[in-house]
Parts: C-alpha cells; structure tokens; sequence
C-alpha cells in the first residue's frame, strides 16, 4: 500500500507533480502515479516525464479525449478500480482539470483522504470547465493546500476550516528553480528556430472559451498577426487549437508543443507572452516578463495587481493589439516573490507526510 496515490492527467499536472514528488522520496514517503490519459501525445505527455524526473506511472486508464461527462465518467470508473485495489493512505489531485475532479471523487467515496494542490483559486466564471471542476474539488477535499494568499481567502470566505488549509506558495515556482539552470544548458530552441533574446513574442492559446468560439479566436490571431508585422510571434499550437487555427496568418510562426525545458527557455528569453493559459502567466512573471492574458479574467489576480499581467478579453471593442503594444514597450513595474520561497513542495510533503503517519 503506498502512503499517497497521486493522480494526474493533463500536462501542467505533470509539471506540478515533479517537484512534490522528488520531496515525497526525500522525506521517505511512498507513493505510487496514476495517470488519467487525459494528455496522450508524446509532446503533451512522455516529454514531461522524462525531463523533468517524474517517476514513471504506476498505472495508466488511457482514457483520452471526449465530452466532459464521458471523459469524467470514464475516469471515474477506471481511477475507482485502482483505489478499490491499492487502498492508498492517501490520494492527491492538481489543479482543475476533468482528472482532479474525477480523481477528487473517486477518493471521497472511498472516505480516502483527498489532498488538493492548487486550492482556492477562483475566477468566477462557472461557465468554465476548470471553475466547477476547482470548486468541487475543494469541498471534498481533507487537506487544501493554495498557493496564494488569495487562494487562501477564496477558501475561507467559502467556510472551509483553516485547520485543513495550508499556504505554501506555487510548487511551480519550485519547478522553475529546479529545472531553469538545467534548461539553460540542454534547451537548444532558441537556436533551432533562429530566435535571439528579446527577438520575439511567445503566445499561447488553448482555453475552450477561446478555441471552440471562432469570431473570439479571430481577434486574438488577427491582433497577434499584425503585431508580427514588426515583431517576430513563436505559437506553440496546442492540439485543442490546432484544428482550428486557419493557415492565412502569414506572421504567426507556428510550432508543435514543445517540452518544459525548451518552453521555459521560450518563455525567459521572450520580450512579451501573450497567453490564456494559467500556467504560463504565472511563469511571465517568474522571468520578469510582461505578460497580455487573452481572457475577460484571470485566477491569478496578484499578476494583475502588481501590474507585469494585463488583461486584453478577445471581445468586440477590445483593443488587443494596443496591449501587447502597451505591455511590450513599458516600463517594467517593481518584481516580488508572490509565489512563495520555492519550497512549496517540501511544505505539502511534509504536511501530508504528517497525516499518513498518523494513520
Ligand atoms: C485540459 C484542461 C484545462 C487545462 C489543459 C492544459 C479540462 C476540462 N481542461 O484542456 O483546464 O488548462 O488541459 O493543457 O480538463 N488533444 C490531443 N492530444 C492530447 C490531448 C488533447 O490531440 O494529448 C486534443 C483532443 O482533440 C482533445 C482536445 O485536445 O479533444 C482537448 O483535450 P482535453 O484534455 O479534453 O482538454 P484541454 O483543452 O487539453
Ligand atoms: N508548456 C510546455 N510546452 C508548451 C506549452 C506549455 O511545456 O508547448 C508548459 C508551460 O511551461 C506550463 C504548462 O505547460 O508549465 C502550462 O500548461 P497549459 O498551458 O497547457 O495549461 P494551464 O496552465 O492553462 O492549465
């Protein structure tokens, strides 16, 4: 019986996994991988495992894509069968995909002890997949553990008791420190693609609000498009998009997904990103890169604030190439560590480590 099943399925859940993982083994605790399939290519799932020392998963559903009940239920079912089997002491679950939720209840039916990391973020939209799948998750959870402050008083304003709840900061700030020097040494892309520092902006779009609503992802491609007139645009295509994107934008350099160490390296070396993903906002901010979130909101409020993340919704009116002009060319506003000391990771091990022993 491992002290902790950790269940994951998408890519940035393997991202924020390496590190709590590498401090499960430090601290002596056992834990086995399961992996949903939600994320199936190469490019958006093996590449993470083996850069970035994710123990290989102990088990795989292979579940793949499909509409939100039958992927959920199909994941259910399957991740139910495991714990049914290895009776972990404890499960833990990442951030708000259709894996979290599906593992989050899965757990509780079982009265297994559920761990959420990623905890309390909100961004009030329930017409987003991810806000009803967070929400959820939270509330069946027996230990939350949020990132940030804000996080923590999303929880709180909820009812949730501060006994259960643990501000530990961001254990992707913790994967960034781990894997920058290592990036900076094996990443090659810059050459590949014949990009130099500052040369460039780096976008990013896969959110289903953004995809699936063609007049909304013509104003992003037609602003990132005319931007590229002046400035070089590199567009990882998530496989979401990739169907949906027109070949007419003739300034859009598009490339495959790539790994983590040559995303991070993209991303460091960019002079701007312009991105509706979560993860990559917040590592804008971890390089000191100003950031333009192609969304209405964002969960990660403290960017905002602090100004390195401005908002630019694709919506009528809404002057998204103004921004990305704006963000590129401003000043760059004072930086902090709005993510903790990177040491999220050995926090939460040490906390669930603590309660799997007592039991
Ligand atoms: C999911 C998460 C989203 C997260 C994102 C990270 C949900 C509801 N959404 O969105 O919160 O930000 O992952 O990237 O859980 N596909 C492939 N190959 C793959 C994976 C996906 O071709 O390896 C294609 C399929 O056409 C699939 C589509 O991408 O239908 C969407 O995949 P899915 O996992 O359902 O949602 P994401 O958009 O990736
Ligand atoms: N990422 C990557 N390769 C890519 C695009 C993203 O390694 O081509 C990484 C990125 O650095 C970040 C994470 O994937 O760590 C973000 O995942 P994604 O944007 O898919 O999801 P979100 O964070 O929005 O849920």
């Amino acid at each position: 019986m491992a002290d902790v099943l950790t269940i994951v399925g998408a890519r940035p859940q393997f991202i924020k996994a390496s590190p709590v993982s590498r401090a499960f083994k430090a601290q002596g605790l056992s834990e086995a991988i399961l992996h949903t399939g939600q994320h199936y290519d190469e490019n958006m799932s093996d590449v993470f495992f083996e850069e970035l020392n994710i123990p290989r998963p102990h088990y795989n559903l292979g579940i793949g894509s499909g509409h939100h009940g039958a992927q959920t239920g199909r994941m259910l079912e399957g991740i139910e069968e495991i714990l049914l089997k290895t009776k972990p002491k404890m499960v833990l679950v990442y951030g708000d995909t259709n894996s979290t939720l599906a593992g989050a209840l899965a757990a509780v039916k079982l009265h297994i002890p559920l761990a959420h990391v990623e905890a309390g973020l909100r961004s009030f939209n329930k017409k987003m997949p991810e806000e009803v799948n967070r929400i959820l998750t939270d509330h069946a959870a027996d230990l939350l553990f949020p990132p940030t402050e804000t996080a923590y008083k999303h929880l709180l304003s909820e009812g949730v008791s501060k006994d259960i709840m643990f501000l530990t900061g961001d254990v992707m700030y913790d994967a960034a420190l781990q894997f920058g020097e290592i990036a900076k040494q094996k990443s090659k892309i810059l050459s590949d693609l014949g990009l130099e520092r500052g040369g460039y902006v780096l976008a990013t779009v896969h959110r289903a609000e953004n995809t699936d609503d063609p007049a909304r992802l013509k104003r992003i491609l037609d602003a990132l498009d005319e931007f590229g007139q002046n400035k070089k645009v590199v567009f990882p295509v998530h496989p979401r998009t990739r169907p949906s994107i027109p070949d007419a934008y003739n300034n859009l350099i598009y490339i495959d997904p790539v790994g983590y160490l040559d995303m991070v390296t993209l991303e460091g070396n960019a002079a701007l990103i312009a991105t509706d993903s979560g993860g990559v906002q917040k590592e804008a901010y971890f390089y000191q890169v100003p950031c333009v979130t192609l969304r209405e909101e964002t969960e990660w409020v403290e960017l905002v604030e602090s100004k390195w993340n401005h908002l630019a919704p694709p919506i009528p009116g809404s002057d998204i190439l103004g921004q990305l002009r704006e963000s590129m060319s401003g000043q760059r506003p004072p930086h902090g560590n709005l993510y903790g000391n990177g040491d999220a990771a050995v926090k939460i091990a040490k906390v669930i480590g603590d309660r799997v022993s007592k039991k």
